[in-house]
C-alpha cells in the first residue's frame, strides 16, 4: 500500500492500530492462514476468519455461487474445519505476520458458543465475532438468532462472561427494528456490531433447466445491491450506540467505503467485491478514501463527518 504521509489511513478500534479501515469479512477468502496472509499483504487493515462451529461442518453440494446484475448469491452453508484447526491456522497466521485477527464463531445455542468462545480466548486471535445470522442454514435451525433481542443478549452476555477479548456481535438484516437488537448486544456487554451479513435468503433461476442455479435452491444476497440498506442499518444503529460498528454490504469502491463511514461505520468490509473485481480492488479502495481525505482536507480516517441524524424515524 502507497501510504500517504499527510493522509494516514491508520484508524484505532478497540484498542488497536490497524493500518487501513478495510476488514475482509467472514467466510470471503476461506479460512486457512495462506489465505488470511494474502488478504492482509493486499490492503487490508483487518482479517476475520470464516465462522468456526465446534465441530468441522461440509458446506452444501454445488453450484453454491451464482452471480446476478446486483452482486452474488451464496448458499455455501457454513462449512468449516471446526474451532480447533481453525485456531491453529489463526495462530500460524498471528506468528508469521503479527497482525490482529477478528475470530467469527458460529453456534446455534448460548451454550455452544460460550464453549467456542472459551476456546479462541486461549488462542491467538484478538476479538471474537459472534455469527449470530445465518440465513443460509435457517432451514434447519428455524429463525436466525439475530432476529430476537434476548438471545442475542444472553448470548452475548454469556460469552463476556468467559472471554478476555473484545466481543462484536455480527447482526443480520432480517430482522425488524434492528437499532434495538443493536442496544440488546451493547447493553449485554458487547464491544462492538458488526452490520450487516448477507440478505434474504433470495432465489436465482436457470430458465433453460427450469430449476434453481443454486443446489440448496436459496443462496445469501451480497454485494452492490444490499449496499444502499447496509448504508441505512449502520446509519440508525450507529446513532444509538455507543460501541463501534463494523459497516459492510456492497462497498465496490472508495466512495462506498467513504459513505460507509459517513453512515457510522468505524471499519469498513469489503467482500463480494473481491469476488467480483479481483483483490486489487482493496487497494483501489484505500486509495479512493485517501483521495477523499486528500480533497477534502481531513486529516483521518476518523475525521470524517457522521451524518447527522434525521427526524425520519
Ligand atoms: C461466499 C460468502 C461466504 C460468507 N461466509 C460467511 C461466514 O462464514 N460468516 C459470516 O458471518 N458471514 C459470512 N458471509 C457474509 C459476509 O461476511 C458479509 O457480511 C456479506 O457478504 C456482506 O458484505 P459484502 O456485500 O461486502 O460481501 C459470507 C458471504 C459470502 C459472499
Amino acid at each position: 500500500m502507497n501510504h500517504s504521509p499527510n493522509h494516514s489511513l491508520r484508524t484505532e478500534f478497540l484498542g488497536q492500530s490497524l493500518p487501513s479501515p478495510l476488514v475482509l469479512p467472514s467466510g470471503i477468502l476461506g479460512m486457512s492462514h495462506g489465505s488470511l496472509r494474502y488478504a492482509l499483504e493486499k490492503g487490508y487493515g483487518l482479517v476475520t476468519t470464516k465462522s468456526l462451529s465446534l465441530s468441522p461442518r461440509e458446506g452444501h453440494e454445488g453450484p453454491v455461487v451464482a452471480r446476478f446484475a446486483g452482486g452474488v448469491l451464496n448458499s455455501l452453508g457454513l462449512c468449516n474445519p471446526g474451532i480447533d484447526e481453525g485456531l491453529r491456522e489463526v495462530a500460524r497466521f498471528v506468528e508469521a505476520t503479527g497482525a490482529p485477527v477478528l475470530v467469527s464463531l458460529f453456534a446455534v445455542n448460548r451454550p455452544d458458543f460460550v464453549e467456542l468462545a472459551r476456546r479462541a480466548c486461549d488462542g491467538a486471535g484478538s476479538f471474537i465475532e459472534l455469527n449470530l445470522s445465518c440465513p443460509n442454514v435457517m432451514d434447519e435451525f428455524g429463525v436466525p438468532l439475530a432476529a430476537s433481542r434476548d438471545l442475542v443478549a444472553d448470548i452475548v452476555e454469556g460469552v463476556k462472561k468467559v472471554c478476555r477479548l473484545p466481543v462484536v456481535a455480527k447482526l443480520s438484516p432480517n430482522a425488524l427494528d434492528l437499532p434495538s437488537i443493536a442496544l440488546a448486544a451493547q447493553e449485554a456487554g458487547a464491544d462492538g456490531v458488526t452490520l450487516i451479513n448477507t440478505l434474504g435468503p433470495g432465489l436465482l433461476i436457470d430458465t433453460t433447466a427450469r430449476k434453481p442455479v443454486l443446489h440448496p435452491r436459496f443462496g445469501g444476497i451480497s454485494g452492490p445491491a444490499i449496499l444502499p440498506l447496509a448504508l441505512k442499518i449502520v446509519h440508525e444503529c450507529s446513532g444509538v450506540l455507543k460501541v463501534p460498528v463494523i459497516g459492510m454490504g456492497g462497498v465496490s469502491t472508495g466512495d462506498d467505503a467513504v459513505q460507509m463511514l459517513m453512515a457510522g461505520a468505524s471499519l469498513v468490509g469489503v467482500g463480494t467485491a473481491v469476488w467480483l473485481s479481483g483483490i486489487g480492488v482493496v487497494d483501489e479502495i484505500n486509495l479512493g478514501i485517501r483521495e477523499y481525505l486528500e480533497r477534502e482536507g481531513i486529516p483521518s480516517v476518523a475525521g470524517i463527518p457522521k451524518l447527522e441524524t434525521g427526524h425520519e424515524r
